[in-house]
């Protein structure tokens, strides 16, 4: 095949459009470019942003067996100054040292211990649900959930009185880290931000000594004591801005799934009872890390549901070389930009994509094992998410006790309107009906 370095541009009308388009309708705006310009394409005349489509190119970029990309510099750009040194914002052999130490929080032992603790968190958490009347939004009551079980898992602590201010400068670092106006000033969202830094890297500081010296089982507690081949752990400094990082990674994405999963469950009453049943039929209490895995009908639910609303729907990178894909030459220091949700949607892939079909994912069909990185939620590679199996424990472990204690709905024909972009999230926070079953 020739090598062509006319890359096709979606002109800068295509600029435009993304730009007003991409936060509110990311699937539409790519699903258009793509069946327009095919699947390597420059946004604008002479910006230096490439977008590609597809499953090759999404297994070309994530594995990068050619060593030419850096999450590093992408990730710094949109969330430096909030994140910085987070594990997502490293590269190379700094990022291999530093995902090896973390992986030590995150295996089999660790995540049962995390289930055994987050059970009683969740009854507590959803312990009024559905008791009054009256409209019930599902996006903030994940938010409030899931911030409380990170507090309780990552952080070992109850949180008292200092859990209204660490949620708000909670927020206020995530809000900031997609802000335009990225200036230092009082009054502006990015400021806010920064101060919300401030404020937590002091709260997690503080209790670094009392972590270090105890035995717990919390993920705090397991960062200060992880120790890499050659015995070394990581700083102080290292472990405020892992945390800073990891309570984000995991709030938002959670949140997300629950609130898209409880929607689809709420459309599709007869998939919400299937899983009614099959939880009843585990267990009528809680479930151990081992025994989640058996809710199958679930579990399809949860992994269609992130094929529907991946919570990313796009993962960027820069070249730090030139390279050749597709029949382009794409020059170095190109940011390029990859999107699950399109690959999600792909109708020689998927059988009618825009259906809630959880038995896709079954045995018999399995439609995303046609390619390796055909449904790609998570990512794939080195920075593949490191938290999967702790998000998908999460959502189980909330679906199971949910499902058994209220059954919800929708208004006939209600369609949930989706803000797609930076995290996947219900632009009405998800009004529903709530019925206590118990
Ligand atoms: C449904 C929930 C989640 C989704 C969809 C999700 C998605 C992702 C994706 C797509 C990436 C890769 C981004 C890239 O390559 O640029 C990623 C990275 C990461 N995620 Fe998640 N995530 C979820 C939950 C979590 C949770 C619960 C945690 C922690 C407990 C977590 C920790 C991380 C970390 C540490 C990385 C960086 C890995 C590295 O750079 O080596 N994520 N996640």
């Amino acid at each position: 095949m020739s090598v062509s370095s006319r890359i096709p541009s979606t002109g800068w009308r295509g600029v435009v459009q993304w730009a007003r388009g991409f936060r509110d309708d990311a699937l539409a705006l790519t699903r258009q470019i793509h069946s327009t310009h095919g699947p390597v394409v420059q946004q604008g005349g002479i910006l230096r942003t490439v977008s590609l489509f597809g499953p090759d190119a999404n297994r070309m970029l994530l594995l990068d067996r050619d060593k030419l990309f850096s999450a590093k510099r992408s990730w710094e750009l949109i969330m430096g100054r909030i994140f910085g040194g987070g594990l997502l914002l490293r590269d190379g052999e700094d990022h291999r040292h530093h995902r090896k130490i973390m992986q030590e929080a995150f295996k089999t032992h660790a995540l049962e211990s995390y289930c055994e603790r987050m059970n009683p968190a969740i009854a507590d958490g959803i312990a009024d649900w559905g008791s009054e009347s009256g409209t019930f939004y599902a996006f903030p009551a994940f938010k409030h959930l899931t911030l409380n079980l990170a507090a309780e898992i990552f952080l070992g602590e109850k949180l008292g009185p200092e859990v209204t201010q660490l949620n708000r400068s909670f927020e206020a670092t995530v809000a900031a880290s997609m802000s335009i106006l990225r200036l230092p000033i009082p009054g502006l969202e990015f400021h806010a931000g920064l101060k919300g830094r401030e404020h937590m890297s002091h709260f997690f500081r503080d209790l670094i000594p009392q972590k270090r010296a105890g035995e717990g089982s919390d993920l705090f507690s397991r960062l200060c004591r992880a120790e890499a081949e050659d015995g070394s752990r990581y700083t102080d400094q290292e472990i405020v801005d892992h945390l800073n990082f990891l309570m984000m990674a995991a709030h938002d994405t959670t949140t997300s799934t629950l609130t898209s999963l409880m929607y689809l469950l709420a459309k599709h009453p007869e998939w919400q009872e299937r899983v009614r049943q099959e939880s009843r039929a585990l267990s009528t209490g809680p479930v151990a890390y081992d025994d989640l895995s058996k809710l199958e009908t679930l579990t399809r639910c949860m992994h269609e549901t992130l094929r529907r609303y991946p919570p990313l729907s796009t993962i960027p990178r820069v070249a730090e070389r030139a390279f050749e894909f597709e029949g382009y030459r794409i020059p170095a220091r190109t940011m390029v930009s990859i999107y699950p949700i399109h690959t999600h949607h792909m109708e020689q892939y998927w059988t009618d994509p825009f259906q809630f079909d959880p038995d896709r994912f079954s045995e018999g069909r399995a439609e995303h094992k046609q390619h390796s990185h055909l449904w790609v939620p998570f990512g794939g590679g080195n920075h593949m998410c490191l938290g999967l199996r702790f998000a998908e424990m999460q959502i189980r472990a909330v679906l199971h006790q949910l499902v058994q204690r209220v059954r919800w709905e929708v208004p006939a024909g209600y369609e949930m309107p989706v803000q797609e972009a930076p995290i996947s999230k219900p632009k009405d926070r998800l009004p529903l009906t709530l019925t206590r079953l118990h």
